[in-house]
């Protein structure tokens, strides 16, 4: 029976979330961290989701009810992609789709646009057709938008696009990525909304427009000064831009007590800058540190109550496996 797999990466935003949603520069890469979907035709004339690692096996119809409350979190995303994507080809069929994915998921390394854009991939190669990368992008962005409200569509650009991008106002431009450059993930464990998040960052935004303008400003000039950094592999330079952007985030009300205690905890062990990455609220924290400091970092992640991953940036975004 025919079968495609497809798969796509995490991402990390070394600087600028939220402010990018106000339409300025941010900085992102892919990890070498992958969400894998799998696609087969069934003959139920029905959309079937598995996602083994959260024990879930959801049967949808190849039509939106209109009622979201029947759908999972976790499944949401892969069901919309679907969706969107039979709307691209104008066709329905009965699909079963098995996801696996080692990302963590709302942790703010982009699990549920990886998993959207490799169900797009999946679903359209099995249909017989071949996207180009932006068009991937763009039917999961669609999707991303019915589950995250008003997102501005980084996550979905990095991973399909791998590697490390400057992302401006649905744009982007490919970097230059050194080689072998560590990245320390550190997940609080502490699960979050997005859509919540960015939500409070607009209330607050609309309460004191003029501070905020100036905040987010000053995050799209990090942006653009970390970028040089991040080319010429001056990482102690990246690694300050990001405890200043990290500033300017606690002053957004989107930093927390579980965030700042790993982020102290890799500062005291060496790290040469460290913020949340994502929507914040909880999530993850990504540090960068020379070699001879990434295990004590990594331990006191681990020993202060988080999860530590060691990533590299991967040039690899959606493809068929
Ligand atoms: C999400 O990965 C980053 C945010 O800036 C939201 C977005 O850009 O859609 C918080």
């Amino acid at each position: 029976m025919k079968e495609i797999t497809a798969s796509a990466p995490a991402k990390c935003i070394l600087t600028g979330e939220h402010s990018v949603v106000y339409g300025k520069p941010a900085l992102v890469v892919a990890l070498d961290l992958r969400a894998y979907v799998k696609a087969t035709f069934n003959d139920k004339n029905k959309i079937i989701i598995e996602a083994k690692q959260f024990q879930k096996k959801t049967i949808l119809p190849l039509k939106f009810s209109g009622d979201m409350r029947i759908i999972d979190e976790v499944i949401k995303p892969i069901y919309f992609a679907v969706l969107e994507t039979f709307n691209m080809f104008n066709t329905t069929r009965g699909l079963t789709i098995s996801i696996n994915s080692n990302i963590p998921p709302s942790a703010g390394l982009g699990s549920s646009a990886a998993v959207s854009v490799a169900t797009v991939k999946a679903v359209s190669e099995i249909l017989g057709h071949s996207l180009k990368k932006e068009q991937i992008s763009e039917i999961a962005f669609k999707s991303e938008r019915i589950v995250h409200g008003n997102p501005s569509g980084i996550d979905n650009t990095i991973v399909a696009q791998g590697g490390g991008l400057i992302y401006e106002k649905g744009k982007f431009e490919k970097l230059k990525i050194p080689k072998d450059m560590n990245i320390i993930i550190g997940d609080t464990l502490k699960r979050r909304n997005t859509g919540v998040l960015v939500e409070k960052v607009r209330e607050n935004y609309v309460k004191y427009t003029e501070v905020f303008e100036n905040i987010l400003e000053a995050m799209g000039k990090i942006t653009l000064e970390a970028r040089k950094h991040l080319e010429e592999n001056k990482i102690p330079e990246l690694g300050e831009l990001m405890n200043i952007n990290q500033g300017l985030l606690k002053a957004l009300g989107v930093s927390n007590t579980e965030i700042e205690n790993l982020i102290d905890a890799t500062l005291k062990n060496g790290a040469l800058g460290a913020k949340l990455t994502g929507a914040g609220g909880g999530g993850c924290i990504v540090a960068l540190a020379n070699k001879d400091k990434i295990e004590s970092i990594m331990e006191s992640i681990n020993t202060s109550g988080g999860r530590a991953y060691l990533t590299k940036i991967t040039c690899l975004g959606v493809k068929v496996e």
